[in-house]
């Protein structure tokens, strides 16, 4: 049956990831602009210049039948000083987004924050420094104010676990630390920030709802034994719960607060804040789903954190964390050229857990793959996509006949974009940009094909591969 005429379809992208105009009208530098320039790496200065071209892509969107846009706002676009001063130009863009979207019948959904800091916060510690998730709420109650007449769906923060994990701990995106304390006080501040969004969302009376979106990883165990159970319990509070529980409960869990507390320094938890996170909790959850991971009890050897950035199909990550668990892979699973694990059941069944936990609305607010693709003048014939998305929405249309409150699917991205430290090479879009000066778009197949899903509400998806048979939990090695 299909879904209903309100479930939101669409596309998502990331200011920093598609915007360009790094340095135009007033906006000042984020820490990435920063860093890489400062690094020399490959960045977004262009990018998919988003900047210059959004009307268009807005108009492919429609096209597209998309019926909403998942995009972000940029701090350093909208704030110019720790004074909080507002730039008006960068409104004034984001005005310009808004207002085509309602012009299309695309609903905006608006995340706050999607790791672009401005340097001004970055240099005093970034997240590190409290002061920083003290800002935050300054920036979001501008951005309330300025568009939340026309807005209705709100998320706070993408993804905090990621983007501080890989630059404090990983240490392969700005600031570049590796630094297990600096990591757990990053990740305090920004579930606090997180809080703080939410609590000038409620203070200021706006109408719609508020969420966070998180970078889900359903975590399997590999057997039934107490051992694999608590690794399971371990990867679920260094994945999911420090974020999932802390937006939902108000509460980080506290078996992971107790281990972290005999080894760290744990005083930015003042009580106070804590009573923020307590008070301002989410109405619901944004999950992007990739990839799912299967650990076993951790045996020996260091921590290792490693991820595969080079797309060069061999090698997978490795993320072990010593006396807690120990990711291991199923042999016979697909893996993408970036080794991520291709595994939609873990949709369904992460879906399935979500929902009983939590008992929120929740979205798809990412999912989709990573390619090399050359994008000329004819349509990329993206199968490999179309296939892989095929998959992952089937599995979330199982899911919602289990009774889980799925609002929406959005597919990472509306167009290709600046994949990170992986650079522009690493493509997902369902819209090609082409590496010219035009920076051409250029349609898909699989932009094609998720027409038709949205026009059928998901009714020519083929279920066939779930349906009827419950999926055996992963023998891995
Ligand atoms: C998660 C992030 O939100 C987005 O910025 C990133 O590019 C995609 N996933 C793909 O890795």
């Amino acid at each position: 049956m299909a879904v209903d005429k309100g479930f939101l379809w669409g596309g998502a992208t990331a200011s920093y990831q598609c915007e360009g105009a790094w340095d135009a009208d007033g906006k000042v530098p984020s820490n990435w602009d920063w860093w890489l320039h400062e690094r020399e790496l490959p960045n977004a200065d262009v990018a998919s210049d988003h900047y210059h071209h959004v009307l268009e892509d807005i108009a492919l969107a429609k096209e597209g039948g998309h019926t909403a846009y998942r995009f972000s706002l940029s701090w350093p676009r909208i704030i110019k000083d720790r004074e909080g001063t507002v730039n008006e130009a960068g409104i004034a863009f984001y005005n310009k987004i808004i207002d085509a979207c309602a012009e299309a019948g695309i609903e905006p959904f608006v995340t706050v924050f999607h790791w672009d800091l401005p340097m001004y916060w970055e240099e005093l510690g970034g997240w590190t420094n409290t002061q920083t998730a003290l800002a935050f709420e300054h920036y979001a109650r501008v951005c309330y104010e300025a568009f939340g007449d026309r807005v209705r769906s709100w998320v706070t923060i993408n993804e905090p676990k990621w983007f501080t994990s890989r630059g404090y701990l990983v240490g392969d995106y700005p600031p570049f630390h590796q630094n297990a304390q600096e990591y757990i006080q990053a990740g305090f501040n920004i579930m606090l920030a997180s809080a703080l969004g939410v609590k000038a969302f409620r203070e200021g009376g706006f109408e719609g709802s508020i969420g966070i979106v998180h970078s889900y990883t359903p975590v399997y165990g590999i057997d039934d034994t107490i051992e694999s159970q608590i690794a399971v319990r371990y990867a679920d509070n260094f994945n999911n719960n420090w974020v999932l529980d802390t937006a939902v409960f108000g509460e980080f869990p506290i078996d992971l607060v107790t281990e972290l507390s005999r080894t760290y320094d744990l005083s930015c938890m003042k009580p106070e804040y804590l009573r923020i996170i307590k008070a301002n909790t989410v109405d619901f959850l944004g999950l992007n789903y990739y990839s799912s991971t299967d650990v076993k009890a951790w045996t020996e050897g260091e921590t290792t954190l490693r991820f595969n950035t080079s797309g060069k199909g061999g090698e997978r990550g490795k993320i072990m964390v010593k006396g807690w668990f120990e990711q291991v892979y199923n042999p016979h699973h697909k893996f993408t050229d970036w080794g991520m694990e291709i595994y939609p059941e873990g949709l369904y069944h992460g879906l399935k857990k979500a929902f009983d936990k939590y008992h929120v609305p929740l979205y798809i607010s990412e999912n989709g793959i990573g390619c090399y693709e050359d994008i000329v003048d004819e349509p990329v014939h993206d199968d490999y996509r179309i296939s892989f998305l095929q998959d992952h929405i089937a599995a979330m249309l199982d899911a919602m006949d289990d009774g889980v409150d799925m609002r929406g699917y959005f597919v990472w991205s509306l167009f290709d974009l600046y994949s990170w430290i992986s650079g522009m090479e690493k493509r997902y879009g369902l819209i090609g940009v082409a590496d010219d000066e035009e920076h051409r778009r250029v349609p898909k197949d699989s932009f094609t094909w998720f027409k038709r899903v949205i026009e059928t509400g998901g009714d020519c998806i083929d279920r066939s591969q779930y349906k009827d048979e419950p999926v055996a939990s992963p023998e891995s090695a």
